[in-house]
């Protein structure tokens, strides 16, 4: 059964500008229970979901099931089927270290250990102050690279452990450099 949402899903507040995104977004699809691109249309709401709020929380996937008419198992069905949706939140730098057969043999399994030691927190898990978040993946397709961190998008390869600070470092830097920038704009 659905769960009918009332409220901003984020904090209780109708004015929430994400939602109120979501909902304005959701508004010019003109759902249509019989519309065989009902599916095409969830997914891309599933897309600008996340684009909005990091992530997909229970609550918004709740909300989108209840505006195309279907049931939360339907939406989250979608979600866990396509590996670029997520349920939990990413921090601002999200780590995602390689775990597939190439990369674990050539210690990957230490890198990862090393960023969380050095974060201090685990796969899965944000940094208090939302800066960083730890995935493990499976293949990248950089296997010639083994062990192979992303960061952002950004490929580093034969990370060792011992360069872990100062890869955590440099993000840091430039994380910084962007807000200054954007708070001198
Ligand atoms: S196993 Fe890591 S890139 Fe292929």
């Amino acid at each position: 059964m659905n769960t009918i949402v009332t409220q901003s899903p984020c904090c209780g507040e109708t004015t929430n500008p994400q939602f109120q995104k979501l909902n304005a977004y959701l508004d010019t699809l003109a759902i249509d229970q019989k519309d065989p691109r009902r599916k095409d249309k969830l997914i891309m709401t599933l897309h600008y979901a996340q684009s909005l709020f990091g992530y997909l929380p229970e609550i918004i996937q709740i909300y989108i099931a209840q505006r195309f008419g279907i049931s939360h198992a339907d939406v989250s069905g979608v979600i866990s089927f396509y590996n670029f949706f997520t349920v939990t939140p990413k921090g601002k730098i999200q780590v995602n270290v390689c775990m597939g057969t190439a990369c674990y043999v050539n210690g990957a399994d230490k890198v990862l250990r090393e960023f969380e030691r050095v974060l201090g927190i685990q796969t899965g898990e944000v940094t208090s102050d939302q800066k960083f978040s730890i995935e493990s993946l499976r293949c990248v397709g950089a296997c010639g690279l083994a062990p192979v961190v992303t960061i952002n998008g950004k490929v580093f390869g034969k990370v060792k452990p011992e360069q872990v600070p100062d890869i955590i470092e440099k993000f840091l830097i430039e994380e910084t450099k962007i807000e200054a920038e954007v708070i001198n704009a």
